[in-house]
């Protein structure tokens, strides 16, 4: 990457307390637990770059998305955007100033819109709050003009949420994370409630507004082919770390993570070379007690001995960045 990056995260982490009671952990003589949600991961996104974070639920994607967003704290590692540090106390005022330019699409779209407002109202609280036009009438020219850009009628600014499909109220969503003309989308499944051939037209229509606006994507899905038709490069994601990051046409064409490989055999034959599909095989072990050493031993057809002792860190190799011990010892 030749400029400097809009994002970067760097080895962040995420522990949360997820003890019992105290006065349970005292009759229960239990101890503190502790999950490690996310763990030690870093990234960087170029401006215009879609980044993609993929992986089964669990994985840690949306506390990622979180973080990044502003929305929690790590308890470990950084994020900047720009160079300004999301969570250093020494940056609120250039914070204050970023929250204009980052928004967030989530995966629900009707749990994440009020539904007592009406659709005008909703895509308008930005434009105001961040003081970008207070007149009136120009409120409502830029409300029509956005619902226009996602494909609605300006009239539609007149119903409420519930009077639309579930395809046209993530239109709605991005609409509003559009209307404080943002730099920076943070999309947590933004397709993953909806049916596949309405799925299609939202993410054309995302890659539509990128195209338009300029804006970076940090596009998270448990979706490969979705990811695929998003992303320039993805991170595959395991138990709250990064397993293996690559340009998205090298992951496919040569997935090195037997993880990777394994989510990849379950993806559907599209080409339909007759290819036998694989289902991913065997469970997320539980966050709060994770085996030691590589955490995905347990699954992995590859496992040798240093597999359960240590934790294979990630290592670079051109563009991608693997985090397997058989790799590095040329066993795949
Ligand atoms: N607020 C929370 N308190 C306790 N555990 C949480 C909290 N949020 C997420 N987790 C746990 O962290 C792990 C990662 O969750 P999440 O980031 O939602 O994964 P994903 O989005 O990939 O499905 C899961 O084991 C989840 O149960
Ligand atoms: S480190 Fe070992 S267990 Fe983990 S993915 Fe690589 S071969 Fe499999
Ligand atoms: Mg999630």
């Amino acid at each position: 990457m030749s400029a400097a990056p809009l994002v970067e995260a760097e080895n962040l982490s995420r522990i949360f307390d997820v003890s019992k009671p105290w006065l349970n952990r005292v009759i229960e003589r239990d101890e503190k637990r502790f999950l490690k949600a996310v763990q030690n991961v870093s990234f960087a996104i170029a401006r215009k770059e879609t980044f993609a974070l993929v992986g089964e639920s669990g994985s840690g994607k949306s506390t990622v998305a979180k973080m990044v967003v502003g929305l929690l704290p790590p308890t470990g590692g950084a994020v900047s955007i720009d160079n300004v540090d999301m969570w250093s106390t020494a940056d609120t005022n250039e914070r204050q100033k970023l929250r204009r330019r980052i928004q967030m699409i989530f995966q629900d779209p009707y749990a994440s819109l009020n539904p007592q407002w009406r659709v005008k109202h909703i895509i308008a609280d930005p434009i105001k709050a961040f003081g970008l036009a207070t007149d009136g009438a120009e409120v409502e020219h830029r409300v029509g003009e956005l619902l226009r850009l996602v494909g609605l009628d300006p009239a539609d600014g007149h119903k409420y949420p519930h009077e639309f499909s579930g395809g046209q109220r993530q239109r709605i969503c991005i609409a509003r994370a559009l209307s404080s003309n943002p730099e920076f989308l943070v999309c947590d499944e933004p397709t993953s409630a909806l049916d596949v051939s309405v799925q299609a037209q939202i993410l054309n229509l995302m890659r539509d507004l990128q195209d338009r606006f300029d804006l970076t994507y940090l596009f998270i899905s448990h979706n490969l082919a979705v990811v695929r038709h998003m992303a320039a490069r993805i991170g595959v994601m395991y138990l709250g770390r990064i397993v293996e990051i690559a340009p998205t046409e090298e992951l496919f064409r040569a997935p090195q993570h037997p993880y990777t490989r394994m989510l990849l055999d379950a993806v559907p034959d599209l080409a339909m070379t007759g290819r036998a599909r694989k289902m991913v095989e065997g469970e997320i072990p539980n966050p709060i007690s994770p085996p030691p050493g590589c955490a995905f031993h347990p699954r992995c057809p590859l496992a040798f001995e240093p597999c359960t002792v240590k934790i294979p860190p990630l290592v670079a190799h051109g563009e991608r960045e693997v985090a397997c011990h058989a790799v590095e010892a040329g066993r795949i």
